[in-house]
């Protein structure tokens, strides 16, 4: 199969969405890869490993649309790429068509197969193409919040781990999934007092027997947040309820009962925020004080490390794209079920339920 990966044109998307490696796999399997001239530069990989590996630069983002028959790429495409998708082109991606009607307009005109990241699912129903996302942004979030916690970022000047005679920072992780386990793990890690809040017991169970003995566990209410968010230096917005906006586990009536100089990081932005004083900010401008309190919200936290988000997501998204390579859309989506799911568009049809829902009832 003739495959393409352009560069990323999304605005401060510095993904791509194959690695050297990944070239590598499929040139072996006899597939001819065409990557755009200065694709991976902004993740770490220069031109040059994608000669190496056998890749075939192409100038334009015109040509490789042009001359492949599958694309592998990160971003949704955006308005300036509409018109370079061909019919019958299968596009394998992240496209989030429910929150796009414009995109979901112009990938129905264009005929394409629109495969998407976010909805492949596995027989437990998790989301494997989702989940490197959620593991780096559960990092990074810690990352930051220790970062704005120093004084000339506007925190109140704690260490995260303390040192010998001085106690540690207190941090609240709230949500035990993915983002939440990184989190608290990383915290762990560096020697902060951490909790964790989740409404689910099972949950809060097994992560009080895997995380370390610094990371308590809670039963996520109301009350409890109200009384924890108190004393808290960092707070991590990391719930999701599937399908919906994200609940305001923190009030505005709360952040004055704050620390001054407390940070909170909302990860659960993309999804409308866990704290009821969020509001998207990005990369370029990333935090904001209310009440004292330092608020991060990015809505897309990876973004600031392309080279680890690149090779965590291509080593999710790599087996399934051989699989497409080898097999072609159609085979390939008969015999594994989870790429089945990740259908969303077919030659002008919207054939993922809930995208359907969202534009045709
Ligand atoms: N900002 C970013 O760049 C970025 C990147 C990746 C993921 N995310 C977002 O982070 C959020 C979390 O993702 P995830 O992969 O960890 O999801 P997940 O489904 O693995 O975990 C969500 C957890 O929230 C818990 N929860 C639900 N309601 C709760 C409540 N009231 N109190 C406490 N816990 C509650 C659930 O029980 C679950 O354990 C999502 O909104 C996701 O879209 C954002």
């Amino acid at each position: 199969m003739k495959i393409g990966t352009p560069k990323e044109i999304k605005n401060n998307e510095n993904r791509v969405g194959l690695t050297p490696a990944g070239v590598s796999a499929l040139v072996k399997q006899g597939h001819i890869v065409y990557i755009q001239e200065g694709a991976g530069v902004n993740s770490g990989f220069s031109d040059e490993l994608y000669l190496k590996v056998g890749a075939t630069l192409l100038p334009s983002i015109e040509e490789v649309y042009a001359a492949s028959d599958m694309i592998v790429k990160v971003k949704e495409p955006i308005e300036p790429e509409y018109r370079l998708i061909k019919k019958d082109q299968l596009l394998f991606t992240y496209f989030h068509f429910a929150s796009n009607a414009g995109l979901t307009k112009a990938m129905i005109d264009s005929g394409a197969v629109c495969l998407a990241y976010e909805t492949v699912e596995k027989a437990d129903r998790s989301l494997p193409l989702l989940i490197p996302m959620s593991e780096v942004a559960g990092r990074m979030s810690i990352q930051e919040g220790a970062k704005y916690l120093e004084r000339p970022n506007g925190g109140k000047g704690i260490l995260l781990g303390g040192v010998p005679g001085v106690k540690p920072a207190k941090v609240l992780v709230l949500g035990g999934g993915v983002v939440g386990t990184q989190a608290a793990w990383m915290a762990a890690g560096l020697g902060a007092d951490v909790t964790l809040a989740d409404i689910s017991l099972p949950r809060l169970r097994y992560l009080s027997d895997v995380l370390p003995k610094n990371v308590k566990t809670l039963v996520s209410s109301e009350y409890v947040i109200a009384e924890e968010v108190k004393s808290a230096d960092l707070v991590i917005g990391a719930v999701l309820v599937t399908g919906a906006k994200a609940p305001h586990l923190v009030t505005a009536a709360m952040l004055s009962t704050m620390q001054k100089g407390a940070v909170m990081v909302d990860v659960a932005i993309d999804q409308g925020g866990c704290f009821e004083t969020s509001r998207p900010t990005t990369h370029n401008d990333p935090i904001y004080t209310i009440d004292g309190v330092v608020h991060y919200c990015v809505a897309n936290i990876p973004g600031a490390v392309p080279y680890t988000s690149t090779l965590a997501l291509t080593n999710a998204t790599l087996p399934y794209a051989i699989q497409l390579a080898n097999l072609g859309w159609e085979k390939a989506c008969e015999v594994n079920e989870e790429l089945c799911k990740g259908l969303n568009i077919v030659k002008g049809e919207i054939v993922y339920p809930a995208v359907r829902e969202a534009f045709q009832g």
